[in-house]
């Protein structure tokens, strides 16, 4: 596939659109985070260094088509501005006239895209709306691009356009994962449900030289398999559908790494008095909470002999002490052999980059993508609506 970047483009006198994605956290009027702002800097400042004036365009939330106070982008302000080291121009309701006869190089950004209840409906009189304020258009919001929006995907068509710096790195580092990945590849995906993650998973064995299941998803596996799990979150109906995956890896040469020891307590809370035992040794009363040492060592070794690691998802209870062990030993590890340059290591998912943010080894990853769903389509070897759009 291929698209076009800034690098492609005359910007010189133009009004850039700029889809970005800064659906950002936000607590009592601060935004908590700002990687999603972070890293759509560099794209906004080599607009203004080509001489285009950057139009952004971005949600905040999900406002279902109304104006909602609390989801105005206005909260955002701030933190873009600090970013940028430069003002910022707020507008509610933008003509295309008016933001014609800004000075060059100002910085706009649109009040929330989805406001109106045309953007989610990909409704062609909105992203004609959109073309009129720009002469051309700039996608850097991989994070959304699994939405057909009319500021993500409608307006793409109608204006020339690219990708912006966050995109282009975001699918470069994307295609390294899973599209020519250096092999042996592995794949670390956890959470909670295997019923999330099924079109993944069935992905994923197709593509990857070894799959790590963790998370309660594993209990579904080990259930599936004879093993009782106990109080364990499982989703004991999907058996058969956990079976499918398991017979599908294996015609298909990848080795799913399930739990070899678990650690168990009784109760879901931090400090909770706890045992690491082997999978099929979970009390009647207690819960697998974690994968055991035995597992984390097991994975140390695959990952020694990997070349390419796609991460999504926490390998036990990451959010509670100690039941994070595992998730930080492996994270840690994986880290380790990125920085040395032995791993090429791409993680996303919102739970994925707070456990590695906690496990202290998300800057030492080669690539963290700052999507959450559209990551997980993207691992479900999804075409993304709003990259599709950008095809050349
Ligand atoms: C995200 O936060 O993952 C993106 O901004 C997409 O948001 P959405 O799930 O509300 O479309």
């Amino acid at each position: 596939m291929a698209w076009k970047t800034l690098d492609d483009m005359d910007l010189d006198g133009k009004r850039v659109l700029v889809r970005v994605d800064i659906n950002v956290p936000v607590e009592e009027g601060r935004v908590t985070d700002t990687s999603r702002i972070d890293r759509i800097v560099p794209t906004i400042k080599d607009i203004v260094a080509m001489g285009g004036t950057p139009i952004l365009l971005a949600h905040f939330g999900r406002p279902k088509g109304q104006p909602v106070p609390e989801m105005s982008l206005r909260v955002t302000l701030p933190a873009l501005e600090a970013a940028l080291g430069t003002s910022v121009t707020f507008v509610e309701k933008p003509s295309g006239d008016e933001l014609a006869a800004l000075p060059k190089g100002t910085v706009v950004l649109v009040e929330n895209t989805r406001f109106s209840p045309m953007e989610e409906k990909n409704d062609p009189m909105m992203a004609k709306f959109l073309a009129s304020l720009g002469d051309v258009y700039v996608n850097d919001a991989f994070s959304a691009a699994h939405r057909a929006h009319a500021s993500t995907e409608g307006v793409a068509h109608l204006l020339p356009s690219c990708a912006g710096r966050l995109m282009a790195e975001e699918l470069g580092a994307l295609d390294k994962a899973l599209g020519t990945p250096a092999r042996p590849v592995v794949a670390v995906v956890g959470g909670a449900k295997v019923s999330t993650k099924l079109d993944l998973l069935g992905n994923l064995v197709g593509k990857v030289d070894h799959l790590v299941i963790g998370g309660g998803m594993a209990n579904t596996f080990l259930a599936a398999q004879g093993v009782n799990v106990g109080k364990s979150l499982c989703e004991h109906d999907l058996a058969q559908t956990a079976l499918d995956i398991l017979d599908k890896a294996k015609a298909a040469g990848c080795e799913i790494i399930l739990p070899r020891d678990v650690v168990v307590a009784r109760e879901f809370k931090a400090g909770a008095a706890n045992e690491t035992v082997a999978p099929d040794a979970c009390p009647a009363d207690a819960m697998i909470l974690d994968a055991g040492p035995a597992t984390v060592a097991y994975i140390s070794d695959v990952l020694d002999k990997a070349k390419t690691l796609v991460w999504n998802g926490p390998l036990g209870a990451f959010e509670i002490t100690p039941f994070d062990a595992a998730t930080n030993a492996a994270a840690a590890k994986a880290a380790t052999l990125s920085k040395a340059g032995k791993l090429i290591s791409v993680a996303g998912g919102g739970d994925t980059v707070a456990a590695l943010n906690q496990a202290g080894a998300a800057e030492d990853f080669t690539y963290i993508s700052t999507a959450g769903g559209a990551f997980l389509e993207w691992m479900e070897g999804k075409t993304l609506p709003g990259v599709a759009a950008l095809e050349a």
